[in-house]
């Protein structure tokens, strides 16, 4: 596969701060690179030097085959950014943003207006098109946002955080407008402080935290790293619980946890052989089980576990992630 995105030790300082510090990244073609991290991680500045908007102070950045810094103008043609703080006129309507990025775009008059009917039905702003961007919702700006960012039809769209504030339908109404996208084959690079966005599109995720990259992989290997599966047994009544408890520490099952609010025993399972077991024990016991289940570590619970050592140099970090997911 041939990689659209190649990063290697990327750095931007502000005065003497080193907000980006060395970061190594690959999107290959058609895929979507989830860059997740809390407020003040250095993913705005990183999308900010891969749209040619600011300048790396350190590092190697080669998109489509052409290095990011030295061939900017054929870089800039192949992206399309979505920002936080996107380049919609508010005054104006959602259709004439749109052609007036056409014209500047150098699209001619009658493609231009075609091409922003085609965005406006994509995007499902036709009925809003003529009203000004100022007066659209949450959600009907960032599609704006999105259908601005596509209007040259980039070959890699790069989205700064596109659902931050919206409510659960708009999000999910993104999500499905970028998923079209990329089926189309565009390649995205995502930033979010969602675990959930990062794991509803992206194929793989990086984890960026105070400039630097913590942890990298799918979602399962981010999970993977800080535990596997855990069983979740919930007996039909108190008592059966207890009783549960008793045989569990008689087959020396380990670190199992408890909660005798809702009758229900979480057991860690390393592997398929110990999950197997566990059940054919539970059947031959004959207490009654009012529920079973299997659950996997959420993101959230990865990025808390991967982040929870205070550095040093800031013993405040584990607070502010915390507060921020
Ligand atoms: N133009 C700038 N001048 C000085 N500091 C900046 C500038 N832009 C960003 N920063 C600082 O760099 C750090 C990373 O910011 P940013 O890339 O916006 O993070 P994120 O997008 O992950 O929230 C923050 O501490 C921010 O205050
Ligand atoms: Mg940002």
């Amino acid at each position: 596969m041939t990689a659209a995105v190649e990063v290697e030790g990327l750095v931007k300082e502000f005065g003497d701060r080193r907000v980006v510090d060395g970061v190594d990244l690959t999107i290959p073609e058609g895929t979507v690179l989830g860059l997740l991290g809390p407020n003040g991680a250095g993913k705005t500045t990183t999308v900010r030097m891969l749209s040619t908007l600011i300048r790396p102070d350190g590092g190697r950045v080669r998109i489509g085959g052409y290095d990011l810094v030295k061939q900017a103008t054929q870089v800039r043609r192949l992206i399309g950014l979505t920002g936080q703080y996107a380049s919609v006129d508010e005054g104006i309507s959602g259709r004439e943003n749109l052609y007036m990025i056409a014209r500047l775009l150098d699209f001619p008059r009658r493609r231009a207006r075609e091409r922003v009917d085609e965005l406006l039905e994509q995007f499902d702003l036709v009925d809003a098109a003529a009203r000004p961007a100022g007066k659209y919702s949450g959600g009907m700006r960032r599609r704006l946002d999105l259908a601005a960012s596509m209007v040259g039809d980039p070959a890699l769209l790069y989205l700064d955080e596109p659902t931050t504030g919206l409510d659960p339908r708009s999000r999910n109404n993104l999500w499905d407008a970028v998923r079209d996208l990329v089926e189309e084959g565009t390649t995205v690079l995502l930033t979010t402080q969602y675990m959930e966005e990062a794991e509803a599109l992206a194929d793989s995720i990086i984890v960026m935290d105070k400039g630097r990259v913590i942890a990298s992989g799918t979602s399962g290997e981010l999970r993977s790293r800080v535990g596997g599966q855990v069983l979740r047994i919930r007996t039909a009544r108190r008592e059966h619980l207890d009783e549960l408890v008793r045989r569990l520490s008689g087959m020396r099952v380990r670190n199992f946890r408890v909660d005798q609010e809702n009758r229900l025993v979480s057991v860690p399972i390393v592997n398929e052989a110990e999950l197997t077991g566990m059940v054919q024990v539970l059947a031959a016991s004959r207490l009654p089980i009012a529920g079973l289940d299997t659950h996997l570590p959420s993101l959230d619970e990865v990025f808390l576990t991967l982040t929870d050592q205070p550095r040093e140099s800031d013993p405040d970090a584990t607070v502010v992630l915390r507060r921020v997911f």
